[in-house]
């Protein structure tokens, strides 16, 4: 399984770079506001230290405006996925991108029939949001599955982004699945790489150690 990072913090993503287990980033409206720098330059630096897909979403909610912004993200780096909301024309949009060779990331999908459509209109990534499917009472991972279920039974090019992933188990379901990607958090990155048995063990190894005068 792939592993994006969520976020438009800069320090997070090149430490999670450094580690070497991040394939990508995502970002959206939301997660730029936070940082409070300017949106094409932040892209542009999470393209520089990750190679990989880096998705910016557009803001426009009509196709035009869409398409036009989506070619103007799209020549910043050639790592930029432009991430389109899943509406009416979001897919037109997403279909006019993906003929000219413009990757998509259709965002805000909550069901496999929204991720057919997305599929169809040439999406490169379609990203179920689990934590919100959860917040209604739904099972967030098992419609992610679905939503790959479908892509994967007319072998379209899409790759499922498992995306509002809000806990280290929502992370192992996805890897147990076998969803394509998931977008996690960095706290949540952080959290997979803590048990607390590690840690006490390497304390008995020292301690074994320093007894044994080594
Ligand atoms: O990838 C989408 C994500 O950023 C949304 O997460 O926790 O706001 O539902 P959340």
């Amino acid at each position: 399984m792939k592993i994006f990072l969520d976020t438009a913090n800069i320090d997070e993503i090149r430490e999670a770079a450094d580690i070497g287990v991040i394939e990508g980033v995502t970002t959206n409206p939301s997660l730029i506001a936070k940082e409070g720098r300017d949106f094409k330059a932040t892209v542009k630096e999470i393209c520089e230290i990750v190679h990989g897909p880096v998705s910016a979403e557009v803001i426009a909610l009509d196709w035009e405006g869409m398409v036009a912004e989506g070619k103007e993200l799209a020549a910043i780096n050639e790592y930029i996925v432009v991430k389109v909301p899943f509406t009416k024309d979001g897919i037109k949009a997403t279909s006019m991108l993906a003929a000219e060779g413009i990757d998509v990331n259709v965002t805000l999908v909550f069901s496999p029939n929204q991720a057919l459509l997305a599929a169809k209109a040439g999406a490169a990534f379609i990203s179920p949001f689990a934590g919100r499917l959860d917040d209604i009472g739904h099972d967030g991972i098992e419609i992610v599955s679905q939503c790959q279920d479908v892509v994967l039974n007319y072998d379209y090019e899409a790759e499922i982004i498992a995306a509002s992933i809000r806990h280290t188990e929502h992370v192992r379901r996805c890897a147990e699945v076998g969803i394509d990607v998931a977008t996690i958090p960095f706290k949540v990155l952080m959290q997979m790489m803590k048990h607390p048995l590690t840690d006490i063990g390497i304390d008995k190894f020292l301690e074994d150690w320093n007894k044994a005068n080594q």
